[in-house]
């Protein structure tokens, strides 16, 4: 008997458990994982995969990130902000081709004309087919009253990557002052959940200074916040950030891929009904990242449709793909390959998280 079969067969995987299967380079173990993940998202999620529409509305960012391409700091990059007849026209392809949610994702800006603008887009789009599109924003840290306006508009998830869940990783990756603040982020989290957002978030994998003990810690973190959704992926150094002469000392590629997909076949056995999304940086390292992730446990696409010309100037890392996730034939050929494993798309379906709706129900009955 392998290791991997006793391990599977626990109510709890340990953090020794999980380093392990980050680690084991046995082929047998390593499909046994995989084959897991997938069964378990068939008995918990279902055959359906969830579409969602990612919008860049703005690389505009007051934060400076020391790994992010898009970083204030970063003089090289040209700044853009969509204005609302693209937003709008993106979101009308969206429910065109039966998309159920958009994702509205922002660099992060505090002033009035920006949390504004959010609210009124949301309110635009959820007039647009009358409610049927799901939303998700991803715009940074923000106050709880202004995370409740966007609520009150219509936006019901919310994704806030911890992107490192260790307070040191955190801080050397990040500027040490007040407007990085990782207890600020823990707190903005926590009111997200609090509001009643199905809240996400994740890490990137493959960091500087990263050892697989701290990715079995980000798992063990994210099932301890009770997260409702997970998007996390490789990281990928950007030329012109203060991490990128880090790149040499860091797993290779290769390395980094196959660790993303093991920590979403990991997650999806620790967190058995949560949505899990196939990140965009995945198809950065293989051009069917994505599949790969949907077989390994995600059960959450979601294709770029910010307009063209603006897409390329989000460049959050290097070699960001610009493919043309607008065009019909790439959600063809992605539901071709995933047909291919038994699944099928959920068109016109919020898709909204499992792991969600029995958090609230239990939330009612225990008065909390
Ligand atoms: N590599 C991979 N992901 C990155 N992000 C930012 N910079 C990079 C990078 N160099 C991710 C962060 C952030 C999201 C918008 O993009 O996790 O939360
Ligand atoms: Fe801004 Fe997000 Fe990039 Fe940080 S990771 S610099 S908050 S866009």
């Amino acid at each position: 008997m392998k290791a991997i079969d006793n391990i599977l067969q626990k109510e709890e995987l340990s953090r020794e458990d999980l380093v392990y299967l980050l680690e084991t380079r046995d082929g047998e173990e390593r499909t046994a994982l995989y084959s897991c993940a997938r069964a378990t998202m068939l008995e918990h999620c279902g055959r359906e995969v969830g579409l969602r529409g990612i919008i860049e509305l703005s690389n505009i960012c007051g934060k400076n990130c020391l790994y992010c391409g898009i970083r204030a700091g970063n003089r090289e990059a040209e700044r853009y902000s969509l204005d609302d007849n693209h937003v709008l026209e993106a979101a009308n392809h969206a429910l065109e081709h039966g998309f159920g949610s958009v994702v509205i994702q922002s660099g992060e800006r505090h002033d009035k004309a920006f949390t504004a603008h959010i609210t009124n887009l949301v309110k635009q789009i959820k007039k647009l087919g009358n409610g049927a599109l799901g939303i998700t924003l991803s715009c940074g840290e923000q106050t709880e009253e202004v995370y409740r306006e966007w609520r009150d508009a219509g936006a019901h998830r919310y994704l806030l990557r911890i992107e490192a869940s260790d307070r040191q990783l955190y801080r050397r990756l990040h500027p040490a002052d007040s407007n990085h603040s990782y207890d600020r982020r823990m707190e903005a989290l926590k009111v997200l959940q609090q509001l009643g957002y199905q809240t996400g978030t994740g890490v990137m994998i493959g960091l500087p200074w990263q050892t697989t003990a701290d990715l079995a810690d980000d798992l063990l973190f994210m099932k301890g916040l009770d997260i409702d959704m997970v998007g996390m992926g490789p990281y990928i150094p950007h030329p012109d950030t203060p991490l990128s002469h880090l790149s040499a000392s860091l797993p290779s590629p290769d390395e980094r891929l196959e660790l993303s997909l093991r920590m979403i076949a990991l997650l999806r056995i620790m967190m058995k009904d949560i949505n899990i999304a196939a990140s965009t940086a995945l198809q950065t390292l293989d051009p069917l990242g994505r599949v790969k992730a949907i077989a390994s446990g995600a059960n959450v696409f979601m294709p770029n449709i910010t307009p063209a010309g603006e897409a390329c100037k989000y460049r959050l890392y290097e070699g960001k793909p610009i493919f043309d996730d607008m065009a019909v034939s790439a959600l063809e050929s992605f539901e071709k390959n995933i047909n291919k494993l038994g699944l099928s798309v959920a068109y016109n379906d919020w898709l909204d998280s499992r792991h969600h709706s029995e958090r609230m129900h239990k939330a009612k009955n225990t008065g909390s």
